[in-house]
């Protein structure tokens, strides 16, 4: 497997990534950051500090010296004033994606692994809209869809998260596929009310030896 994997292509150009496989090397945790997972076992140890080695990647990219990343009581990332950013890790890869650019108030990215996508959540994770289509797909590419819009909301979640004090569900936003690399979002009424500017975003993703990464921002 590559020691990098390039995630750029998910955001615009003010945004900078870093993406990395989980445990392939040993990473060095500030400590203040090794007491957020002092009782955690081996995997989350591991994906944690894939995600916190991203994390200060994508940030000396955009001028940020090696710093702690610590987490508010939501568990999101604190990431330096003036900058925003998004954590994901799937089974395989830990990304990270942060801008210092004042055009956007939110990033959202996020990782999964295709075959490990229950088709369980669909239930939990569809909307009406999304369930029509989902049953009319051939079997054969299911597991693949439901990972898509998955993905594409926890990406969401996260993006909105430094905005939004309105607690966001999945029924809340409905997402469809746009072409092979972008999707549209859109946020139910109650959602779009309380902040106008997230009522329709475009999100981007790609596929990657059987892995699905989605990025989405919410502008200013
Ligand atoms: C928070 C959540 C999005 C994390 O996603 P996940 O797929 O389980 O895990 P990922 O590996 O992709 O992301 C984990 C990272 O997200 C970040 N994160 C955790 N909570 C967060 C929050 N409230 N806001 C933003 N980022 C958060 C962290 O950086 C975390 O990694 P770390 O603990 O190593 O720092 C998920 O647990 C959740 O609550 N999902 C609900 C989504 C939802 O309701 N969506 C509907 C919107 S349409």
């Amino acid at each position: 497997m590559p020691d990098t994997l390039h995630i750029a292509e998910l955001f615009p150009d003010c945004v900078a990534t870093a993406c990395r496989p989980i445990g392939q090397s040993a990473i060095d945790l500030f400590p203040q950051e090794q007491e957020l997972i002092k009782k955690a076992v081996d995997k989350r140890r591991s994906e944690f500090a894939a995600g916190r080695a991203c994390a200060r990647e994508a940030l000396c990219a955009i001028g940020f010296a090696p710093m702690p990343i610590l987490q508010n009581d939501a568990r999101a990332p604190l990431w330096p004033d003036g900058t925003l950013g998004a954590i994901s890790h799937s089974h395989t890869w830990a990304g990270a994606a942060v801008t210092r650019s004042p055009d956007l108030s939110g990033i959202g990215l996020d990782i999964e692994t295709i075959k490990r996508v229950n088709l369980d959540i669909a239930r939990m994770v569809l909307t009406q809209q999304e369930t029509d289509f989902y049953a009319a797909l051939p079997d054969a590419e299911k597991k693949q869809y439901l990972a898509l819009v998955f993905s594409a909301k926890e990406a969401v979640y996260k993006c909105l998260s430094p905005v939004s004090a309105i607690r966001i569900g999945f029924k809340d936003a409905i997402v469809q596929q746009t072409d092979g690399h972008t999707f549209e979002v859109f946020m139910s009424g109650r959602i779009a009310d309380a902040l106008p500017a997230c009522a329709c975003m475009t999100g981007r993703f790609f596929l990657h030896e059987g892995s699905v990464f989605t990025g989405i921002v919410l502008g200013a």
